[in-house]
């Protein structure tokens, strides 16, 4: 059985005094929760505050993007490199936000997965289709576009290092979440299609579920076969929901 997977996604939110408050809060609360794995993803600057709190408890962090080139005159750009000296096990890759705005490509974010898998960390893949791609039924074809350019940038077996998010756009900060249904039918397509190319890879990686993620939906997301965890953005700039979210997360494992 894979072990669920919670990711605070705190985007470009948070200072050090309220970093302070919830990181420690995150460790004192998800003491009674050791089903399951946790991890933050802040934005740079406070990555050093995140390996100070969190360094030897079992809360892992990351970042939640990075360049694709390993070093050089990328003016405002961070590295792989320098992601894994500041302790992170985890990068966001491909959110939506980044896509939206132009940042990422789908060939982008392939080469971005290499470097990152490539300085051992795993990176967290965000596919997932707009209102429009979902109401024109086109889900499927949208996901497995944006993860077939990881594949085939670094082969089946590049995958394994990683952790797929699927996050339609639609429910991104929407307070709309899909239905666990919904999520469920996604993620268990995708993990076929994975299973095509490799059934061992297909059973092991973890793909999670992201989109208005909060305290009372999450037991029943995570309580999918599918659903591994979850990729949380405004419920993790409260300590308490966050936990919450935790606290079901390790319950589903038992
Ligand atoms: P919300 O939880 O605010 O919908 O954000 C989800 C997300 O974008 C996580 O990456």
């Amino acid at each position: 059985m894979r072990r669920k997977l919670v990711v605070a996604n705190r985007k470009m939110n948070g200072s050090l005094a309220s970093n302070q408050v919830f990181l420690e809060g995150l460790l004192l609360g998800t003491q009674d929760y050791p089903y399951a794995d946790y991890a933050v993803c802040v934005p740079h600057p406070y990555l050093f505050q995140a390996e100070a709190i969190l360094k030897g408890s079992a809360i892992a962090w990351g970042g939640q993007n990075m360049s694709r080139y390993e070093s050089g005159a990328y003016t405002g750009s961070v590295s792989p490199r320098m992601l894994t000296e500041f302790g992170c096990e985890y990068v966001i890759i491909g959110h939506s936000e980044r896509r939206q705005r132009g940042h990422d490509t789908d060939l982008a974010i392939g080469e971005r997965f290499e470097v990152a898998a490539k300085a051992g960390l795993k990176p967290i893949l965000c596919i997932g289709e707009t209102l429009a791609e979902y109401e024109a039924g086109i889900t499927d074809l949208v996901t497995i576009r944006q993860l077939n350019a990881v594949i085939q940038e670094l082969g089946i077996k590049g995958l394994a290092s990683g952790v797929i998010a699927y996050e339609p756009v639609w429910a991104i900060g929407t307070g709309k979440a899909a239905s666990p249904a919904h999520a469920q039918n996604i993620l268990s397509f995708l993990r076929k299609h994975i299973a095509m190319l490799d059934a061992d890879i297909a059973n092991n990686i973890r793909i999670l579920y992201g989109g208005s993620v909060n305290a009372t939906n999450a037991t029943e997301l995570f309580s999918m076969p599918d659903i591994d965890g979850g990729l949380v953005g405004s419920a993790s700039l409260n300590t308490a929901d966050f936990v919450a979210i935790c606290q079901a997360a390790s319950n589903a494992y038992r």
